[in-house]
């Protein structure tokens, strides 16, 4: 078995080393902040289907394949030590103005057309769903199968879960140290890890606010919320004590300083759809680097004799996890990977 070193010890780094060790070989995780990362600001939606638009086929079926391993992967989790805090009571999906209901409607459109209907439900409807959604609701979708986890949770049992199984986990930043496998999971900042990577894997900075619940305020929503609001997406994310709230989408390079016009939208937009959020503590406001690719589909397999990558997850790097994970070890193995996320696929030799 081989010695494998990880570079980036997000939710992707630490999946992938953790199914590693358990696969049998030693691994050594790198990463000089494991709580600064986007893993860390991210919402927790898994949500292959409420992400789906046309012409991300290929990111779809990836997303159901992995989301349907997410039970197993929590359980597994939670039995090594942590419980990760997966929520399984769905997502809705609101519409408010006439545009926005027609941008669902062509959503609930392409989904049927690819055999995964979803239910379109009135305002009304969705409120006897989700009593905290506000009266500017007037239509949308329920998807019970889109999920969704405590992310901070989640990379607490990630660390325990690879510990127990030997990863040897070091708080500083990868620096050229030798190993037989090098794997590549640092996110936004993978392309400056390997030449075939570069322009291949850029920064998209998204804005996310977390709202704790006080006394006497509306009741934590029960499911994912999220929402069209006159063309923005905002999404409401359950917490035992409290909402996520996200998130912006915009290309400045690494640049994880949150904006004063990002958390209004935010905040607006989040509170058309959820009236009651006005009474909720604002407790942290925070930007971080989604690793974006060129077809928004991760990069995943061999980029040379002694390199893998598992990088580019884009918006969907915690529901990809447990799937990319898988699809590393086996090419440790030297599996071939599928043709939608071989990282020569954009035409570089490497
Ligand atoms: N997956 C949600 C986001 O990237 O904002």
């Amino acid at each position: 078995m081989e010695e494998v070193v990880v570079a980036g010890g997000g939710v992707i780094g630490l999946s992938c080393a953790w199914r590693a060790a358990q696969a049998g070989h030693r691994v050594t995780l790198w990463d000089p902040a494991p709580t600064a990362g986007s893993s860390w600001v991210a919402g927790g939606m898994l949500a292959p289907v409420t992400e789906a638009w046309p012409g991300e086929e290929a990111l779809l079926e990836l997303g159901l394949e992995s989301v349907a391993r997410w039970p197993d992967f929590a359980a597994e989790l939670a039995a090594a030590g942590r419980d990760p805090g997966l929520q399984t009571a769905g997502t809705v999906v609101a519409a408010t103005g006439t545009g926005d209901r027609a941008e669902l409607d062509a959503l609930a459109d392409h989904l049927a057309r690819l055999g995964r209907s979803v239910d379109r439900l009135t305002g009304r409807e969705l409120r006897r769903l989700e009593p905290a959604l506000g009266p500017d609701v007037r239509g949308g979708l329920s998807v019970p199968a889109d999920l969704s986890v405590d992310n901070r949770t989640l990379l607490d049992a990630l660390r325990v879960a690879a510990e127990k199984a030997g990863v040897v986990v070091e708080d500083r930043a990868y620096a050229g140290e030798p190993a037989e496998t090098l794997l590549i999971c640092a996110g936004a900042h993978s392309a400056a890890l390997h030449p075939a990577l570069a322009g291949l894997v850029r920064p998209v900075k998204g804005e996310i606010l977390r709202l704790a619940h006080r006394r006497g305020a509306f009741p934590v929503p029960g499911r994912t919320i999220r929402a069209l609001v006159d063309g923005r997406p905002v999404y409401l994310v359950p917490r035992p004590d409290g909402l996520v709230v996200g998130a912006t989408q915009s290309e400045q390079g690494f640049d994880t300083e949150p904006t004063v016009g990002g958390v209004r939208d935010l905040l607006r937009d989040a509170e058309r759809i959820v009236p009651g959020i006005a009474e909720y503590g604002l407790t942290e406001v925070a930007a971080g680097l989604r690793p974006g690719s060129p077809d928004n589909v991760p990069l995943i397999g061999r980029l040379d004799e002694r390199t893998i990558v598992a990088t580019g997850h884009s918006r969907n790097g915690i529901l990809l996890a447990p799937l990319t994970a898988e699809l590393v070890v086996g090419a440790l193995r030297g599996e071939p990977v599928p043709a939608a996320v071989e990282p020569g696929r954009f035409g570089r030799t490497t």
